[in-house]
Formats: C-alpha cells, sequence, structure tokens
C-alpha cells in the first residue's frame, strides 16, 4: 500500500529546486534539468540517515556526485551522456592537484585531469564559464573526494555495469531524477568535445558497454529498471526517486510503484509519495520513497 504525504518540505521554494549556480563542484556545470545539491543533502539526510553510500544510476551532470562529497558518502554513478559523464567524474573525484595539471586536450596519462579539460571546455559555452581559480577554490575549501566512489559512462539498465559496485554497503541510498520525458536534454558542445570526452572516459576505465542510446523510454520503465538492478546487488536500500509529469501531463509514480511491487514482492516496504510543490511548466515534484529490504 502506498501513503501519499502532501507538504513535505525540501524543496520548499524554486530556490531549492533549481540548481545553484553559486555551489562549490557543482558549478563548475551545471545541465538543464541539473537538481539542487543541498536539496538533495537534507532530503537524504531526513529520509536515509545511516546511509553508507550513495547510488545515482541516472548521474548527469553530477549533482548527486556533489551531495555525496558533502555527506562523506562513497559514490556509484552512472550516465549515459560521455559529456555529463566526464562531468560528473570530475565532481565526483576532482582534488586540487588533479586542476594543476589539466592539459589543454585530453591526454591518456592524465585521465582525471582529462576530464576536468572537457568539464571547463564545455562550461565555456555556458553563462557561468568555470576559472581554473574558482576549481581550485573549491577544492581548497570543499570535503575531499570520499573514497570507493565510482562513475562510469553506460547503460545503468544494463546487469553488466552493476558488477562494478564493489563497496560493502549496509543502507545504501538509491537518489536519482529519471527523465521526467522521453529524452533528456543533451549538453551543447564544441564540436570534437563529444570524441574527447569518450577518450578521457577510456582512459579513466570509465567508460562501459551499452552506451547506445538506452534500451527504455519512459520514465516507469527506466526508474524501476535502475531500482531492480540496485535491488539485486544491494543487501538494505532506501529508494528516493525525483517526479514530476511528463510533457503531456502523464504521471509515472503508480506504474512505476507496480512495477517495483511485481517484481520485488515482500521485499518492498513503505511506500511513500511526498508532495512537495509545483516548481516548473510540467506541475507538481513529488519524490517516489520505498524501502527496499534484505
Ligand atoms: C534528469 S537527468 C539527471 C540530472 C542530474 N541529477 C544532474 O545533476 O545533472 C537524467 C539523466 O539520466 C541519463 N540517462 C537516461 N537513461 C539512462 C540510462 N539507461 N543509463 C544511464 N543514464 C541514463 C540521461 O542522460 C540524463 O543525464
Amino acid at each position: 500500500m502506498t501513503s501519499t504525504h502532501k507538504a513535505y518540505c525540501p524543496p520548499g521554494n524554486l530556490t531549492e529546486y533549481l540548481p545553484d549556480p553559486r555551489e562549490p563542484i557543482d558549478r563548475w556545470f551545471q545541465a538543464r534539468n541539473a537538481s539542487n545539491v543541498r536539496t538533495t543533502v537534507r532530503i537524504v539526510r531526513d529520509l536515509c540517515p545511516t546511509a553508507d553510500l550513495f547510488v545515482d544510476p541516472l548521474a548527469g551532470g553530477g549533482s548527486s556526485a556533489c551531495a555525496a562529497r558533502l555527506l562523506g558518502l562513497p559514490f556509484f554513478g552512472v550516465e549515459l551522456d560521455p559529456l555529463l559523464a566526464c562531468v560528473c567524474l570530475a565532481k565526483s573525484a576532482a582534488e586540487f592537484d588533479h586542476v594543476r595539471a589539466v592539459p589543454p586536450r585530453v591526454s591518456p596519462d592524465q585521465p582525471l585531469a582529462s576530464c576536468l579539460s572537457v568539464t571547463r571546455r564545455l562550461s565555456e559555452g555556458t553563462e557561468h564559464p568555470v576559472s581554473e581559480h574558482e576549481m581550485l577554490a573549491d577544492l581548497v575549501a570543499g570535503p575531499c573526494a570520499t573514497t570507493g566512489s565510482h562513475v562510469l559512462w553506460g547503460d545503468a539498465t544494463q546487469a553488466e555495469i552493476w558488477d562494478e559496485l564493489h563497496v560493502q554497503a549496509r543502507h545504501a541510498v538509491l537518489y536519482t531524477s529519471p527523465p521526467f520525458d522521453l529524452s533528456s536534454p543533451r549538453p551543447q558542445a564544441l564540436p570534437g568535445l563529444r570524441a574527447e570526452a569518450e577518450l578521457a572516459l577510456a582512459a579513466a576505465k570509465a567508460a562501459r558497454s551499452g552506451i547506445g542510446p538506452g534500451a527504455f523510454a519512459s520514465y516507469d520503465q527506466i526508474a524501476s529498471a535502475v531500482v531492480l538492478r540496485a535491488a539485486y546487488r544491494l543487501q538494505r536500500l532506501t529508494v528516493i526517486l525525483e517526479h514530476e509529469p511528463a510533457d503531456d501531463g502523464s504521471d509515472s509514480r503508480a506504474p512505476t510503484i507496480r512495477r517495483l511491487t511485481d517484481k520485488l514482492g515482500s521485499r518492498l516496504r513503505d511506500v511513500r509519495i511526498l508532495e512537495c510543490g509545483a516548481y516548473s511548466r510540467r506541475g507538481l515534484f513529488s519524490l517516489i520513497v520505498c524501502e527496499v529490504a534484505q
């Protein structure tokens, strides 16, 4: 049975819903559909205070990677788009010395610095191009990268990618924002930068199979597929899925919960819908929350 709670607070207003362009590390590049890092941190602290691993299988440009860093949790992230996967990897793993080593072009000897190079050049096409000084300042002031984190470029609905989740977790949190409509906006990049991102990811040994367009189209298919993959690998999981209606107004909350109930049976517990507020033209933003027991 599902319970619905109206007016769960975070995000409680538009500022808490949109990505913050001043957020350290996250400001290096924010995807158009990115989440607000501090709001994600608050939600995870509220709903899964005992988490010892942060999983985001639809990781985009890494707002969850930044949230995991702030929470001091190892992060396991997967992203289909190579530019965003590069950004996510950089946000998750970069340290001061990597920024000092950023090459002008991708270099196989410096995989992480190469991901930072792609991130910087991607940000040059935006309103907020990031400088080397800002990157260094963010890393000096912010938390260190968390040991055991892993970001992969691939399709998170495929089983193989989950073979690389090696962290022993007692209680993982899966927080993600599945695409609300048929496709996610792709970042605009300089010619050739996408190919450089692919090279940087290959050098970082982060490129995996299943890097086509992704096997599933709808919110409920993608969301349930990645939750099931995680549930097969992890003993105890708190699942938090951001949800907004699709462009045509359709609501995927009930179909997603139905798919999870069918497959997980009695492992699925305490299913809740937390309704937060309407911050985009799509309508109500809510969180689908559930526990997956052993
Ligand atoms: C709403 S965005 C996530 C935004 C993210 N929170 C951020 O900060 O950028 C959803 C992401 O899921 C990715 N995606 C869609 N299908 C996928 C799949 N099968 N495997 C991995 N990533 C996928 C899309 O490329 C997109 O970047």
